[in-house]
């Protein structure tokens, strides 16, 4: 078979692993791949890339890169979502298949995307868009393609889980190890992005599209980031058997489907709450296949370069084949894509942990019952810490069962309006991910 020629753009962290693993297992991808995949051309700026290109042909014009005849195979690792689509854009117009890593692309873009890739019959493949290593993808989409997906949460960020187990485990401060992260090449170009959670959503609606056969809908995710995540939340949570970890939750719910990213306390003896570090692990629920687990490293040069070139590999296979006998873009045939209502996460029930700080008065334990209880919301733990001598302050902390966001919300004001609380409520959700 004639050789598969690639056009790489982008030689950052991403782009660097892929030339790198490219060269040092060829005989083994070209085995897999059923022909010789070779490097046709680089488009980068960088001078010194943390792989060797001197045999290479690089030109700094990445658009040269798109159009060239000699490229079979676009991939983009630039990353953003303006020069990376209008290159991709391109690419497809000039009838390349296109590989990419690009998370905030596909999950803004990837409708027009997709739509202008079936328009010419070539492939747009983003294995490595969604947590790096992780083959979960090609999982959702062709592992379990026989299931009803009902629901899947994952640690789809490897920066923000490094941060809050460095917290838990080291009392380190969150921005000494935001600095750590960066200098692994883990965190975002934008690190606001890994705290604040839309690196996450971005992931959670790739997944969700594909598990749920809806169109790619980012704005519609519900987000919210690590970075109000106090130590002593993480301490609390300790005591009462939970860890806090940044869940992306993608759910179908009798009224629709719920797509959020948020901090969230969970069983500390779920296999979730294990995973540690910079590492990612979803867990997707199927209705034939039951609870499934996919762990890994989500991000870094080599895990991305992995998933970026088994897409390589898998457009190469399928070179041949016509454009309908290929899985398509979200897994589902474009016109069985259904647009399902994403709800409000006032609309969504989850149960909640409460911390606020109380005068240590009679009776101001029963008047938040009270609160809640009128709310139709339960107790189910709680935790009240001694004065420290000489301090009429105590904490207060509490886990509630489930109930509807905006009950909770109504409840928050009603507790925060007595003169006993001292402190605004913080309000973490739970979810037993049973
Ligand atoms: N910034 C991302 C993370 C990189 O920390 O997970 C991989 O998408």
């Amino acid at each position: 078979m004639k050789p598969v020629r690639l056009g790489i753009c982008g030689l950052g962290t991403v782009g660097g692993g892929t030339v790198n693993v490219l060269a040092r297992n060829g005989k083994a991808i070209n085995a897999r791949a059923g022909c010789d995949i070779v490097i046709s051309q680089i488009g980068a700026r960088r001078d010194n890339p943390n792989c060797d290109v001197s045999a290479l042909n690089v030109v700094a014009d990445i658009f040269k890169v798109a159009t060239n005849p000699e490229v079979d195979v676009v991939v983009e690792l630039i990353g953003g979502t303006t020069d990376a689509k209008e290159l991709i854009l391109t690419a497809i117009k000039h009838g390349k298949h296109v590989v990419t890593a690009n998370k905030a692309l596909i999950a803004e873009h990837g409708n027009e995307i997709f739509e202008a890739a079936d328009a010419k019959g070539v492939t747009v493949a983003f294995e490595a868009a969604v947590a790096g290593g992780i083959p979960i993808i090609k999982a959702i989409r062709e592992g379990l393609s026989a299931n009803r997906i009902e629901w899947l949460a994952g640690i789809i960020n490897g920066t923000g889980n490094f941060i809050l187990t460095e917290m838990r485990d080291k009392a380190r401060e969150f921005e000494d190890v935001l600095l750590e992260a960066q200098a692994l090449g883990y965190a975002e170009a934008d690190p606001t992005f890994d705290v604040e959670g839309t690196d996450a959503a971005h992931k959670l609606v790739i997944l969700a599209s594909i598990a749920f056969g809806i169109p790619l809908q980012f704005d519609k995710v519900f987000t919210e980031g690590i970075s109000r995540v106090a130590p002593q939340d993480v301490a609390y949570a300790g005591e009462l058997g939970y860890r806090i970890k940044h869940l992306g939750i993608a759910k179908r719910s009798p009224d629709g489907i719920e797509l959020r990213v948020h901090p969230t306390l969970i069983p500390a003896k779920r296999l979730l709450a294990n995973v540690d570090g910079v590492m990612n692990a979803i867990v997707v629920k199927g209705d034939a296949v039951g609870p499934t687990l996919y762990y890994g490293a989500g991000a870094g040069a080599e895990p991305t370069a992995s998933a970026v070139i088994a897409d390589i590999i898998d457009v190469a296979r399928t070179l041949t084949a016509s454009p309908e006998h290929r899985v398509p873009h979200l897994g589902f045939h474009q016109d069985s894509l259904r647009d399902k209502v994403i709800l409000p996460m006032e609309d969504i029930e989850t149960a909640y942990y409460l911390r606020m700080s109380a005068l240590d008065r009679p009776g101001v334990l029963s008047q938040i019952a009270q609160i809640l209880s009128d709310s139709g919301i339960s107790i189910e733990a709680l935790i009240q810490k001694e004065a420290p001598e000489g301090e009429e302050i105590v904490p207060l902390i509490l886990l509630t069962n489930r109930a509807l966001e905006k009950q909770l919300m109504d409840a928050i004001i009603k507790i925060e309006a007595l003169s006993s609380i001292t402190s605004p409520v913080t309000r973490i959700r739970v979810e037993y991910l049973k």
